[in-house]
């Protein structure tokens, strides 16, 4: 992997998002603060998803900075439609380019093409994985807004199950001390992975609840009309957001430890609304696209609680901010959307060395080493190790919650729960059962470990368990 790739938020330290913000802050204001930084760079934009914002200001900033662009919009119309594997086309640009951006269907794509390629690769979008460079234009937003992060809420509603920006974002609100409110349609939750992620790395356990109590803070149709009257609400006043009241529907509170109540939101402190899309093109044939959904209407906004809240939306929005509300001065999206260009301008010119990291020392790029995998894969299909094997080997990293072993998907970040079994490659193969059991240092220095989903499968692959091993029950087994 190139040391500088920039694949999720969380291969930035918290000081290198500063230095980004500070950077963007300062090309934002004089245009001449950046002039000729990227004079003989070429950056590589390989947009294999339909894209606006996010291939525009990228272009848009390389070209600000002085360098040029070479770019793919279209699988179609480059090798990929042939059969070159991914491997091989991160060679091939690598030999083009001084960085490639891409965007891509596959979830851990940017991660796979960095492990191949020879200069930085920007993540743009993985499927519905993560969108670090959308999170980045969201802090800015809110910091040019608020004029810091720490002690800020959120409240983000809609497709959270889906939407990559809204992934990256939580990841780095949690970090930056910002709380957040998830709120979501059945079955648009925050997916599991996510969950154990927010546990392992920032020690917060979402709570979740059905809305229950909060029920009545959702609105279905009728809408509220035009200059009717609007009852003051006396908790969490997040009544604006329209649901069907006939599904329950998660509220997830997040909030660090030690911060205030999830509770304390009143309504008279300043808050964002962040709005997401739903995410249609990633649903299943056969998966439930006409469910309600959310919207914010200037009905809403006409809310108390909403007085002094700003709304946010990575855009492209469909239904779910009403035309109305584009006049309303507490609208950002727009603004938030112009802001892609200085952001993306310090992000490129930070990554190519063409501005110096505040911290010089700390490195972009993955933290946690992953181990190569044989027997199991990963069981997300949508997932590049699984769509294109050539191009990803299976590696998993391993992670430890309150003693408890988890095995996560290097590229896509999933949970794999399947393995009953594993193996040791070495001397004395030695069998752990189940995966939960492993610890870090059973495994340091292994430079292989093979999972099973059954003992019966690692034997016919001519793994031998050590005399230590006790043969599983059936029940663990199935667990
Ligand atoms: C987002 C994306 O592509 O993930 N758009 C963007 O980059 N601004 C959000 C979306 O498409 O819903």
């Amino acid at each position: 992997m190139h040391e500088s790739s920039f694949t999720s938020i969380d291969d930035l330290t918290d000081r290198q998002v500063m230095d980004i913000l500070q950077l963007a802050e300062e090309y934002e204001r004089d245009g001449s603060s950046y002039a000729g930084k990227g004079r003989g760079l070429i950056m590589g934009s390989l947009f294999l998803e339909p894209s606006t914002r996010t291939r525009g200001s990228f272009e848009s900033a390389m070209l600000r900075l002085g360098g040029g662009v070479i770019s793919v919009t279209d699988a179609a119309t480059s090798s990929i439609k042939k059969g070159e594997t991914l491997a091989d086309t991160a060679r091939i640009w690598s030999g083009y380019c001084d960085l490639i951006v891409l965007r891509h269907p596959w979830e851990g794509t940017a991660k796979a093409v960095s492990d191949f390629a020879d200069v930085p690769v920007i993540n743009a979008g993985d499927g519905g994985n993560e969108h670090p460079t959308q999170t980045l234009v969201d802090l800015f937003t809110l910091k040019k807004e608020y004029g810091k992060l720490d002690g800020l809420s959120m409240a983000i509603c809609g497709d959270l199950r889906k939407n990559r920006a809204v992934h990256s974002l939580i990841y780095a609100l949690l970090r930056f001390g910002v709380d957040s409110y998830l709120i979501a349609p059945r079955g648009s939750e925050l997916p599991d992975h996510i969950r154990s992620r927010i546990r392992r790395v920032h020690g917060v356990d979402a709570q979740s609840e059905k809305v229950g109590p909060f029920a009545s803070l959702f609105r279905a149709d009728p809408p509220v009309g035009a200059g009717a009257a609007i009852p003051e609400q006396q908790e969490i006043n997040l009544d604006a957001l329209y649901v069907t009241n006939t599904e329950s529907h998660q509220l997830t509170l997040l909030s660090r430890p030690g911060k205030r109540s999830s509770r304390s939101l009143t309504g008279n402190e300043r808050f964002t609304l962040y709005l997401t899309r739903r995410q249609q093109e990633r649903e299943r044939p056969g998966e439930d696209s006409s469910a309600f959904y959310l919207r914010v209407t200037k009905d809403v906004l006409r809310r108390p609680t909403f007085k002094q809240a700003i709304v946010m939306h990575p855009l492209p929005r469909v239904d779910e901010i009403a035309r109305e509300v584009d006049e309303d001065p507490r609208s950002r999206y727009f603004k938030q959307a112009r802001y892609g260009v200085p952001v993306r301008q310090a992000l490129v010119a930070l990554i190519t060395g063409r501005e110096k990291w505040s911290s010089p020392s700390e490195r972009v790029g993955v933290r946690k080493s992953a181990l190569g995998i044989g027997g199991m894969a990963c069981a997300n299909e949508m997932c590049v190790s699984t769509r294109e094997p050539a191009s990803a080997s299976r590696k998993f990293t391993l992670d430890q919650v309150d003693g408890v072993s988890e095995l996560e998907c290097r590229y896509c970040g999933k949970e794999c729960t399947a393995a009953a079994s594993c193996f040791r490659r070495g001397v004395h193969g030695v069998v752990y059962h189940p995966i939960s059991k492993i610890t870090k240092a059973d495994i340091e220095g292994e430079r292989e470990l093979f999972v099973y989903a059954t003992v019966k499968e690692a034997r016919e692959d001519g793994l031998e368990p050590s005399a230590s091993y006790a043969e599983p029950s059936v029940e663990s087994i199935r667990k």
